[in-house]
């Protein structure tokens, strides 16, 4: 058991996605040094997942855009839950954001006099997100990653972090394993960044890649950290559904920006019937108007499609339910329709979308320039994460930070697209920028063996029970669990069961055993994997539990109204002394008159 390696940084940052890139470069401009550390390979990070574009004020398309009406649209379409503070940051900074990766080359798409072009995506006023085709995160990506390379940070791949480790107080490490070698690795540091991204592989339908575990937000509640929001995930309205091995693959919204619409079985785009009042004058109610729209008159409505997700989702999966649904038990998503409009349309849509045509075409053997797509609402983000301070990124453990979607605050109830892509990079550098801040500030701390210790012999303990549980069976029932019991339309008495079946997952999780030994051992890794989506469903359901209304992206049956008692209140999770998952309802920051004014002229 002795067989540590340790290694020693002033910053670590977890997670290499945007958020742990952004971090790690801002962090290391600053003249400390800083250790990467991610699940997955450099490059893979499920940034780039995020494809359509990266919302920004720039006003390249629609002057009329400015950081005051982003504010407004993100805090509307998070229904006002958000944390005013980083909604106001986020819009004032991510036009800068966005053009320090232009100088860092990220190669945008060009409006006809060589600006960053910008596409609508639903819940924006104006066109706002600043886009490459429909491969915008793997952009980020590879522009962060090339620039960050350049930097000096260390990289530490394929190594997942089970524990942080503290002095009183304060995180002074990690403790985590190399995933090919199944070596004990522990990382000493003065700060460290959690940006280890979202949680949708608690769910058995879900965009996210297998990193996604949700392990930043279980390393920081076991560690004392707080969780806020976690009832808030979003469902994507548009995933595929067709193949069985691709199901819940994205397909972007950047494809109803593009003109994309959605029809029933009966050909019928049945959006147009779901306008809620409180988009009405801004909502085209015609289909010329929104195609209008999405070809850039700027006289014209936006059309139905482009509502914000949770609304688009519902309605969704109420064709479905009614038997509207189409033969594989999605709806018809079809851009093929623009040819009526344009003669050149096979061209344009492979080169606005070219990603979803080889998507389609290698996968599902459909032609999206000829024929609709069949899709379907997927599990894609988590609002809810990591409680942190706005402004500095820091949880309420000294010294332990968080960015991108494992931390919480900016999206409220529901997330407006392309604000991730913004978020990260945001975010991740003021994190990366005071964790160095703190990192300057204060030594080393002392690691406690004992901790360490404990911490090895519980990631072993899975080989000592050869004959256990498997733990792919636990992790097969967790998310179909989550995804019949708390997914998109939630009630208390299936919430409650759930609670119970997630009581039996962790007893089965307990007894999990694997075969074999520690070097390219999968078993093992989806056994160590459980306490994460355990922690992190157990807390998506506590607090579903405790919100009885319905807004944004939850939508409780049993309430299925606003309800102005939880209008100004954020559910809050933490982990008692005993060790038992505790849930509060805590008061909205107060919005200070200036911003309440912003929200008024932007009505
Ligand atoms: O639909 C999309 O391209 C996803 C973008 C996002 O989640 O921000």
């Amino acid at each position: 058991m002795a067989d540590y390696q340790t290694f020693q940084h002033d910053v670590l940052v977890i997670g290499a996605g945007g958020a742990g890139l952004r971090a790690a470069i801002e962090a290391s401009a600053a003249g400390v040094s800083v250790g990467l550390v991610c699940k997955s390979l450099l490059g893979k990070a499920h940034t780039v997942m995020a494809e359509g574009g990266i919302a920004a004020a720039l006003g390249n398309v629609d002057d009329r855009d400015n950081w005051k009406v982003h504010f407004a649209d993100t805090m509307r379409g998070g229904q006002y839950v958000n944390q005013w503070r980083m909604a106001e940051l986020h819009a004032k900074e991510a036009p800068d954001r966005v053009r320090e990766l232009e100088a860092w080359g990220a190669v945008f798409d060009r409006t006809k006099d060589g600006r960053i072009l910008q596409r609508n995506f639903g819940g924006h006023r104006y066109p706002r997100l600043a886009h490459v085709g429909d491969r915008t995160g793997l952009e980020m990506i590879r522009t962060l990653q090339d620039h960050g390379i350049h930097q000096g940070i260390e990289v530490y791949m394929e190594h997942t972090i089970l524990a942080l480790l503290k002095e009183g107080e304060r995180v002074v490490g990690a403790f985590g394993y190399e995933r090919e070698r199944g070596r004990f690795k522990i990382f000493r540091a003065k700060a460290i960044v959690l940006a280890t991204g979202g949680l949708g592989r608690a769910y058995k339908i879900t965009s996210n890649s297998w990193e996604s575990t949700g392990d930043g937000l279980s390393l920081a509640y076991d560690a004392g950290a707080e969780l806020i929001d976690m009832e808030f995930i979003q469902f994507h309205p548009t995933g595929m559904i067709w193949p069985p091995s691709v199901v819940g693959i994205l397909v972007t919204e950047g494809v109803r920006g593009e003109g994309g619409i959605l029809t029933n079985n009966e050909g019928k785009r049945f959006m147009f019937e779901q306008i809620p009042e409180n988009y009405r004058t801004q909502t085209a109610d015609n289909a010329e108007e929104g195609w209008r729209y999405c070809q850039g008159d700027k006289n014209a409505r936006r059309p139905p499609e482009l509502l914000t997700r949770d609304h688009v989702a519902r309605c969704i999966v109420r064709e479905i339910k009614e038997g509207r649904g189409t033969p594989h038990g999605g709806v018809y998503l079809d851009i093929a329709w623009i040819k009526e409009k344009m003669s050149n349309s096979a061209e344009h849509i492979k080169r606005k979308l070219p990603s979803m045509y080889h998507q389609f075409k290698q996968l599902a053997d459909i032609d999206i320039t000829e024929q609709p797509m069949e899709v379907g609402p997927t599990t894609h983000y988590a609002m809810g994460g990591i409680h942190v301070d706005a402004d500095t990124q820091m949880s309420r453990i000294p010294g332990l930070f968080a960015a991108g979607e494992c931390a919480a605050g900016i999206n409220g109830a529901n997330r407006l697209g392309g604000n991730s892509l913004s978020d990260i990079v945001v975010f991740g550098k003021r994190a990366g920028e005071y964790a160095a801040k703190f990192a300057k500030e204060n030594s080393l701390g002392q690691i406690d063996q004992g901790k360490i210790d404990l911490a090895a012999s519980e990631a072993v303990a899975p080989f000592e029970r050869a004959a256990g549980e498997n733990p792919y069976s636990v992790q097969r029932d967790l998310r179909e669990a989550m995804q019949d019991l708390v997914g998109i339309v939630r009630t208390e008495s299936e919430m409650k069961t759930a609670l119970e079946k997630l009581k039996g997952f962790w007893e089965r999780a307990n007894r999990a055993g694997v075969i074999g030994h520690r070097e390219f051992n999968p078993g093992w890794h989806t056994a160590l994997d459980l306490k994460t989506l355990l922690t992190v469903s157990e807390a998506i359901t506590l607090a579903a539990l405790e919100r009885k209304e319905s807004r944004g992206a939850q939508f409780r049956d049993d309430y299925p109204d606003k309800d102005d008692q939880f209008a100004k209140v954020n559910t809050m999770i933490s982990k008692a002394a005993d060790g038992s998952m505790q849930i509060r309802l805590d008061p909205l920051p107060e919005m200070p008159d200036y911003l309440k004014q912003v929200i008024e002229e932007m009505k």
